[in-house]
C-alpha cells in the first residue's frame, strides 16, 4: 500500500512539475461584433496541452473555453488556443492544471488611461544592427520587458498595440537548400514585405517583384510558436493581467512572415463574434503546382502573373462609452510605392461610413498615414530634406476624403517607425503620435533637430499638403493617454524606466498654429 502511495506522490509531482514548465497565458482582448458593439474576449495560450482550460469569473461561474483553429503547417502543434466571451463588470481567471491566470476587470466604458506601444519585439544577432534578446531575463535585455514589468503602466484601462510583435523570426531574407527546390545550389531570396522605407538600411526597391514567403512549404524559417512565446507572450506576460487590449497588426505579421501565428494567437476575428468572417487565416503560402525538391527550372518567382496570398482584414471599430475606436490593418499597404491602393480605399470606405456617426473616434493604424522620414526613403517633396510616409494611404485617404479627415477624428494612432515622431497639424488635421519604441533597436530622429538638446517643434513644410509641426525622439518608451471630453486627450511619452519624455495636448496645434501636439521635456 505504501509503495503505491509513493508512485501516486510522485506522479502527481510529475503532473505539477509539467504544468509549470509548459508556459501558459490568458489575456483579454476587444473585438468588435456588429455596429461597433464592444465584445470583451478572454483567449488561453497553452503549451503542449489537449483540451481546453476553463474560465473562473469571480461571481463563481465557469465556463468552458472552446479551441481556435490551428494553421495547418505543424509549427504551431505544441500550443493550444482557447477563447470565450469575457464578462463585463468581472474579474476572471483562466486555471491551467495547478495555474490561475488572472484577468482584469473591464467595461465598455470610455477608457480613463490607455497604454498605446508599438514595435515590440527584439531582433536577434543580425549582422546588421545586432539586438541580442537573450541572457539575463527578459526584463533585462531589451526595453519591452522592462516596460512591461514598470508597475506604472498597470494604471492603464486600455492596452494598445499598433503592431510588429515578432521580430526575431521574420529575417528579410532565407536561403533555401537544394532539398527545398530540386536545383544544384542553394537560393538566397527575399522575403515579402508590402515595401518597409522607414528604416536605416538601403532601401529595398521596387516592392512586391516576387513573393517569397517564410511559410511557403520547406521554409527554413516558418512562422513558429516558440517565436512568439519569447517575442510577444513572455514580457507582456504582467500587462497580460491588467487590462484589455486593442491588437492591431503589423508588417511582421504579413502571411509571408509571422502571419500564421497572428491569426491564430491574436487577431481579434473570431467565430464568438457575430461579424460574418469568424475566424481568419493566411492563405497557403505556397504556389499552386510547386512541389517540394521539384521547383519550376530558374528564375521562377513564386505566384507569378497571379494574386499575391495576402490577407487584407476589414477595419474594426470598438465603441467605448464615448469614444470610438477604429483599428486599420495597414501591414499591407506599400509605404512609399502605391501598392494594394484600391484594398485602402476600400478599407477607407468602410472607416468613412463609421465616421459619419459623427462621434469622437481615434484611427490607429501599424503604418502611420503621415511619418516623416529621410528623404531617399519617402517620397520627396520640393527641395526639402524630408522624404514623407504611408503614400498607399495618403492617396487612399484624399480618395476618400478629398476635404480632409472629418473633424471627429482626434488622433491618429500608429508604429512601424523606430523612433518617436508627434506631428501637428493646425487645425486642419488630427494629430498623429508615432510610437514604435516599445522594443526593437531604435532609428535617429527625423526631422534631426538643429542642435541635439533643441527641443522646439520643426516646422516640416507641405506633408501630404499641409504644415506640420514635428517633434521626435530616439528612446524607448509607451505613450499614456487620458481621453477627455469629445474626443480630447492629454498624455505622456513615458521612457521605459518611467521618466516623462514628452508631454502632448491634442487641443495645441488648434490653439496655436506653431505648436506641434507634443512638447519634448
Ligand atoms: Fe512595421
Amino acid at each position: 500500500m505504501r509503495s503505491v502511495l509513493v508512485v501516486l506522490a510522485i506522479l502527481c509531482m510529475a503532473a505539477a512539475a509539467h504544468a509549470q514548465s509548459a508556459a501558459s497565458f490568458a489575456f483579454v482582448l476587444w473585438g468588435e461584433d456588429v455596429d461597433g458593439k464592444p465584445v470583451a474576449m478572454a483567449r488561453a495560450v497553452v503549451e503542449h496541452a489537449t483540451s481546453c482550460p476553463v474560465l473562473q469569473r469571480a461571481s463563481g461561474a465557469w465556463q468552458q473555453m472552446t479551441p481556435r483553429q490551428r494553421p495547418p503547417d505543424g509549427h504551431f502543434r505544441d500550443v493550444l488556443v482557447c477563447e470565450t466571451l469575457y464578462p463585463f463588470g468581472e474579474a476572471g481567471a483562466v486555471l491551467v492544471g495547478v495555474r490561475r491566470l488572472e484577468l482584469p476587470v473591464v467595461t465598455p466604458a470610455t477608457p480613463r488611461r490607455v497604454l498605446v506601444m508599438g514595435d515590440s519585439g527584439c531582433r536577434g544577432d543580425l549582422p546588421e544592427k545586432p539586438q541580442p534578446c537573450t541572457g539575463d531575463g527578459f526584463t533585462k535585455v531589451w526595453p519591452f520587458g522592462v516596460i512591461a514589468e514598470d508597475e506604472q503602466r498597470s494604471a492603464a484601462d486600455l492596452i494598445v498595440h499598433v503592431g510588429d510583435y515578432n521580430y526575431r523570426n521574420t529575417p528579410r531574407d532565407m536561403v533555401l537548400s537544394p532539398r527545398v527546390t530540386g536545383y544544384d545550389r542553394p537560393l538566397t531570396v527575399k522575403v515579402y514585405d508590402t515595401g518597409d522605407l522607414d528604416d536605416e538600411d538601403v532601401p529595398e526597391v521596387p516592392i512586391g517583384a516576387g513573393y517569397w514567403s517564410q511559410n511557403m512549404q520547406g521554409s527554413p524559417v516558418p512562422d513558429t510558436w516558440v517565436a512568439w512565446r519569447d517575442d510577444f507572450f513572455m514580457p507582456a506576460a504582467r500587462l497580460m493581467k491588467t487590462a484589455p487590449w486593442l491588437l492591431v497588426r503589423g508588417n511582421h505579421e504579413l502571411c509571408s512572415r509571422a502571419g500564421p501565428g497572428w491569426y491564430y494567437l491574436l487577431d481579434p476575428a473570431s467565430a464568438l463574434l457575430r461579424r460574418d468572417e469568424g475566424q481568419q487565416s493566411c492563405w497557403p503560402q505556397t504556389p499552386p503546382g510547386w512541389r517540394l525538391g521539384a521547383w519550376p527550372k530558374p528564375p521562377a518567382l513564386p505566384f507569378e502573373g497571379q494574386p499575391f496570398p495576402i490577407h487584407i482584414r476589414a477595419p474594426m471599430r470598438i465603441k467605448l462609452g464615448e469614444l470610438d475606436i477604429i483599428a486599420l490593418d495597414s501591414a499591407n499597404a506599400g509605404d512609399a510605392y502605391l501598392y494594394n491602393l484600391d484594398a485602402f480605399v476600400g478599407q477607407f470606405q468602410q472607416v468613412a461610413a463609421m465616421l459619419a456617426e459623427r462621434r469622437p473616434t481615434w484611427l490607429v493604424t501599424h503604418r502611420p498615414f503621415w511619418g516623416v522620414v529621410k528623404r531617399i526613403k519617402g517620397v520627396p517633396v520640393g527641395s526639402g530634406p524630408y522624404g514623407f510616409i504611408n503614400v498607399t494611404q495618403q492617396v487612399a485617404l484624399a480618395k476618400v476624403f478629398p476635404n480632409g479627415l472629418p473633424s471627429n477624428v482626434t488622433a491618429v494612432l500608429a508604429g512601424h517607425m523606430h523612433r518617436f515622431q508627434a506631428i501637428g497639424f493646425g487645425d486642419r488635421r488630427p494629430p498623429q503620435l508615432i510610437v514604435g519604441t516599445a522594443g526593437i533597436i531604435l532609428s535617429h530622429v527625423q526631422p534631426v533637430p538643429p542642435s541635439p538638446d533643441d527641443k522646439q517643434p520643426i516646422l516640416v513644410p507641405k506633408l501630404d499638403g499641409i504644415d506640420a509641426e514635428v517633434v521626435g525622439l530616439m528612446d524607448h518608451g509607451a505613450m499614456m493617454l487620458e481621453p477627455g471630453k469629445a474626443g480630447a486627450w492629454t498624455g505622456a511619452m513615458v521612457s521605459e524606466t518611467g521618466r516623462i519624455l514628452a508631454t502632448c495636448d491634442s487641443s495645441w496645434p488648434r490653439r496655436n498654429r506653431s505648436q506641434s501636439v507634443c512638447r519634448l521635456q
